[in-house]
């Protein structure tokens, strides 16, 4: 019988951790207790590397701490300041890149985007805004697509798939005209959990289930009462 992997270790700002082979540094520095900041990344789905906001800083090069695997021996920098302001500049990019109206969006309040910008203290944008002509379309009978919010996280291509594993989402056109495009038939094929689900899976508010709104208020919703990255961070006590 082969012996079972011995444990990698590794360090996330000097701070001595261990990981089983083949985890990316955003896995095992969260099993360690370890924040790192991400929003196109969800457990399960292979992750995309799309938003970058997860980047972290190995011997001067920067990687995306979702996709690359942690190495023996690995020192990673993640709480810096350059990278935390890197990071909180991504952010600012993708708020000014699109529509984000948050106090009258359903999301507001389990908004992965907002709660970020909430914990890097994020006021006015250093970035002029675009106000890109996006619009709101009918995506089947259960769910509504906002444009306006949409992040191209590509979240629901990965993770929104019908009961036969069709996926309900893709894309259309690339770089900064890259847009989520929606497969109207199997969208309506969608049950009421999956349409759940899907608005779940979308970081911010750009799937929305329709024929429901609000039904738990502002205020009480999930980063309304923990900031987003405590309930790692709380682990590791
Ligand atoms: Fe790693 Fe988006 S979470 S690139």
């Amino acid at each position: 019988m082969s012996k079972p992997k011995a444990r990698i270790s590794f360090t996330v700002d000097g701070k001595k951790c261990s990981a089983a082979p083949g985890q990316t540094i955003l896995q095992a520095a969260k099993d360690n207790g370890i924040y790192i900041p991400a929003l196109c990344r969800w457990e399960g789905f292979k992750p995309a590397g799309a938003c970058r906001v997860c980047t972290v800083r190995v011997g001067g090069r920067y990687m995306a701490a979702c996709t690359q695997p942690v190495t023996d021996g690995m020192a990673v920098e993640n709480d810096v300041p350059d990278l935390q302001d890197m990071r909180k500049a991504l952010i600012e990019m993708l708020f000014v890149e699109g529509n984000h109206m948050c106090p009258t969006c359903e999301k507001s309040g389990n908004c992965e985007l907002q709660a970020l910008a909430y914990r890097f203290l994020m006021l006015v944008p250093r970035f002029p805004f675009q106000f890109p002509a996006r619009r709101v379309e009918p995506a089947g009978k259960k769910i509504l697509l906002e444009h306006n919010r949409c992040i191209k996280c590509l979240r629901c291509v990965r993770g929104v798939r019908t009961r036969d594993n069709k996926a309900v989402f893709g894309t259309l056109r690339r770089s900064r005209d890259k847009k989520i495009s929606v497969d109207q038939v199997l969208a309506s094929a969608l049950t009421d959990k999956q349409a759940r689900q899907a608005m779940d899976r979308c970081p911010v508010g750009s799937i929305l289930k329709k024929e429901v709104g609000f039904a738990v208020p502002i205020g009480r919703r999930k980063y309304d009462k923990e900031p987003i990255g405590s309930d790692v961070e709380k682990a590791r006590g």
